[in-house]
C-alpha cells in the first residue's frame, strides 16, 4: 500500500468538532486571518467600503459579493495573484429594507450587477509562516474587477450562431458580462476557467419567448413571469427581459476563460465546452498531451461531461494553447453498475461484491461542427447541451458539483452533493441512495489512467452523512473515527494527493466546513474535519498552496439564514458587524505543513 506522498495521509491534526458557532473554527495550533472581504478596494482608486453608503461606481472597483472559486497564480515565492469568483448577490443582506427587485432602487440593481463576476487581487506572504495578506499599497497593476457588465467574446464552434444573436449583438460574438460564476479551474497555461452556474434566475418573461424556443427555456428552468424574488436586472438593462430579447439567456451558462496577467484582455466564453449549469471546469492532460476538461452540471438528475481538445498542449506556447479549448470533442458520461439491481435496496448495505462500482463510457455529443446527436445541429448541441445529453442516454446524477483529477493517483473525483428527489425506483449503483440528503463522492479511473480515454471504471469511496447512519461509507475505514460530513461541493488535492472536500448545505444541523480524506494506504477513508465556517455560510474555493503551508477558503454567504436582514443579522462574521463574504487563509502557527 502507498504511504505518505501517495494520497496516503500523513495527517495528524485534531479534527474540529461539528458546531453552530458564528466563527471560522480551525484545529488547535493553527491560525487564520481574512485576506479580502466584500467591499475591500480592488482597484487602486477604489473608495473604502461603507455598508450604509454603497454605490455601483464604488462596487465596480471593490471586491464583489459571495466569493466562490479561488485560485492562486504565483509571482515568485512571496507574491501572487488571487483570482476569486463572485457567484451571486443576496440583496436582503446587502441592503437595508430590501423587499425585492420590483421595488429596489435602480442604484441597488446596478450595485448587484457590479457585485457579480470576479476579482483579481495581488496578495503577499506575511512573515515566514503561511499567512498571506492583500496588497493595499502601490501600483497593483493586475488588480481587476470583472462584472455582469464587462464586455466579453464568444469563441469556438457556436460563436456567431443564430442562437446567440441579439439586437445589441447581431453577429452573436460579443456577450456582455458573466453571471453566477460558481467554481472553476486553472489551465496549464496559467489562465482561469470560471463556470457560469445558476443563470436561470436572472431573467424575466421566460414564458414569452417564441414557441420553438420554449422547451429549451423550460429545460434550463429559466424564470417565467416577473416573480417577487427576481433581481429585476431588466429594469436597468432591457436585455434581461426575454419577451424582448429571447436569445439573451443563451449567452449565459458557459465556461469563461480569463487571463489574470492581462488586465486589458477580453474574457472569452468557450462554446466548445457546452452550455449548462456549469459548476466547475478542471483541466488535466491526456497521455498524448491533449487537454481534458472535466465538468459537472449542478442540478438534480443532471450529467457529468468532459471535453477533450483536438490539439496537444505545448508547454510555453501560449498563443497555441489559448486556442485549445475552441476545438475538440464534448462527451457526456454513462455509468453502468456491476451488481444486480436487487442488491441496491437503499439501506446502505454494500452490494455482495463489496462496492458500489462498475464501468462507464464517455458518449460523444459534438466535435467542432459535427453533431453526434440525432436531430440536433452542432450549434444546438452546444447551446442546448442538456437536451443533447438527454437524447443519448447519459446517466442522471445526484447534482454533479466539482470534478477534479488527483494529480498524485490519477483518479478523477466527483462531488455529488445531494438529491432528495431520487425515488427508490430511480436508484442505480452510481447513485445508490434514494432521497439522498447527504450526497456522495465518486471516483472515476480512466482506462489506462489516460484522461483522453473513452471508457472508465468507477467506484464510490465516500457515502456521506452521520457515520452512525448505516447508509454511510468511508472507504471501509473505521466509522467510529471519522467526522460526519454532508453535502460535498468543492474538491481539491494537496501535494500528497489527499482529497479535500468543502460542503454546502450541511443536512446534519451543524455549520458547513472543510474536510480532508486520504485516498490510499492504511488511512484511506479516514475523513477529518479541518475547519467550520460561520453561521449561514458555505465553504468554497478550498486551495492548499503547493508549498502546503496555507489553506485558502472562500466563506460564502455568512448570515444567509431564513428571515435574516441587516436589522436582524444572524452572523457578524468577520468583523463583529454586518456579515461580509470573505476569503480567509489558515496556516500552522509554527509554519508546519498543513494537516501535520
Ligand atoms: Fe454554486 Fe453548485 O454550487
Ligand atoms: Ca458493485
Ligand atoms: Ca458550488
Ligand atoms: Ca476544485
Amino acid at each position: 500500500s502507498a504511504g505518505k506522498g501517495h494520497g496516503g495521509g500523513d495527517l495528524r491534526f485534531t479534527p474540529v468538532a461539528p458546531n453552530t458557532d458564528d466563527a471560522l473554527t480551525i484545529p488547535k495550533g493553527y491560525r487564520s486571518s481574512v485576506v479580502v472581504r466584500w467591499g475591500d478596494p480592488v482597484l487602486p482608486d477604489a473608495p473604502a467600503f461603507d455598508f450604509e453608503d454603497q454605490s455601483a461606481e464604488a462596487q465596480a472597483k471593490q471586491f464583489g459579493y459571495n466569493c466562490d472559486y479561488v485560485t492562486l497564480l504565483p509571482m515568485g515565492r512571496d507574491r501572487a495573484l488571487l483570482w476569486v469568483n463572485h457567484e451571486y448577490t443576496d440583496e436582503s443582506l446587502m441592503f437595508r429594507d430590501y423587499t425585492g427587485g420590483a421595488e429596489a432602487t435602480e442604484e441597488q440593481i446596478q450595485i448587484a450587477l457590479a457585485a457579480h463576476g470576479g476579482s483579481v487581487v495581488e496578495i503577499e506572504r506575511a512573515g515566514h509562516t503561511g499567512e498571506w495578506k492583500l496588497v493595499t499599497e502601490g501600483r497593483r497593476r493586475y488588480n481587476r474587477r470583472i462584472t455582469a457588465q464587462t464586455p466579453m467574446a464568444f469563441s469556438g464552434p457556436a460563436a456567431g450562431s443564430d442562437l446567440l444573436r441579439t439586437a445589441a449583438d447581431p453577429k452573436g460574438r460579443k456577450p456582455v458580462g458573466m453571471l453566477n460564476n460558481c467554481s472553476g479551474g486553472t489551465t496549464p497555461w496559467g489562465t482561469v476557467l470560471t463556470a457560469e452556474e445558476n443563470i436561470d434566475q436572472y431573467f424575466v418573461n421566460g414564458d414569452k419567448v417564441p414557441a420553438a424556443q420554449k422547451p429549451y427555456i423550460d429545460r434550463y428552468t429559466i424564470t417565467t413571469g416577473t416573480p417577487e424574488d427576481n433581481r429585476r436586472f431588466d429594469r436597468v438593462e432591457e436585455r434581461f427581459d426575454l419577451a424582448k430579447h429571447p436569445n439573451e439567456a443563451n449567452r449565459f451558462g458557459w465556461v469563461v476563460e480569463i487571463d489574470p496577467f492581462d488586465p486589458d484582455s477580453t474574457p472569452v466564453k468557450r462554446t466548445a465546452l457546452g452550455r449548462f449549469k456549469h459548476e466547475a471546469a478542471n483541466t488535466t492532460l491526456a497521455r498524448d498531451g491533449r487537454v481534458v476538461v472535466y465538468m459537472g452540471d449542478d442540478s438534480r438528475f443532471e450529467y457529468i461531461y468532459k471535453f477533450v481538445s483536438k490539439d496537444r498542449y505545448r508547454h510555453g506556447n501560449d498563443r497555441h494553447n489559448r486556442s485549445l479549448l475552441d476545438e475538440g470533442t464534448l462527451y457526456v458520461a454513462k455509468f453502468t453498475g456491476d451488481s444486480p439491481d436487487s442488491e441496491l435496496d437503499g439501506s446502505g448495505k454494500l452490494p455482495s461484491d463489496g462496492e458500489f462500482d462498475g464501468s462507464g463510457e464517455w458518449i460523444p455529443l459534438v466535435s467542432g461542427n459535427r453533431s453526434y446527436v440525432d436531430g440536433m445541429s452542432a450549434d444546438e448541441v452546444l447551446v442546448y447541451t442538456r437536451v443533447a445529453a438527454d437524447k443519448v442516454g447519459a446517466t442522471k446524477m445526484d447534482r454533479p458539483e466539482d470534478i477534479e483529477r488527483n494529480p498524485v493517483t490519477g483518479g478523477v473525483y466527483v462531488a455529488l452533493t445531494n438529491n432528495t428527489n431520487r425515488t427508490p425506483a430511480q436508484v442505480n449503483e452510481a447513485n445508490p441512495r434514494p432521497s439522498n440528503k447527504h450526497g456522495h463522492v465518486l471516483e472515476i479511473v480512466e482506462r489506462r489512467d489516460d484522461a483522453g480515454s473513452k471508457t472508465f471504471a468507477w467506484s464510490i469511496p465516500l457515502v456521506c452523512g452521520d457515520p452512525k447512519d448505516a447508509a454511510t461509507y468511508f472507504a471501509g475505514f473505521d466509522k467510529s473515527k471519522v467526522s460526519p460530513i454532508s453535502c460535498p461541493d468543492n474538491l481539491t488535492f494537496d501535494k500528497d494527493g489527499n482529497l479535500w472536500i468543502s460542503t454546502d448545505g450541511n443536512e446534519l444541523g451543524s455549520n458547513d466546513g472543510l474536510f480532508v480524506m486520504p485516498v490510499r494506504g492504511k488511512d484511506r477513508g479516514h475523513l477529518r474535519q479541518f475547519l467550520t465556517v460561520p453561521v449561514g455560510a458555505e465553504t468554497c474555493g478550498p486551495l492548499v498552496t503547493s508549498d502546503q503551508r496555507s489553506v485558502f477558503v472562500a466563506v460564502q454567504h455568512p448570515g444567509e439564514t431564513d428571515g435574516a436582514s441587516p436589522d436582524k443579522p444572524s452572523s457578524h462574521w468577520p468583523d463583529g458587524d454586518q456579515p461580509r463574504p470573505s476569503v480567509a487563509v489558515v496556516w500552522h502557527g509554527q509554519g508546519r505543513k498543513i494537516g501535520a
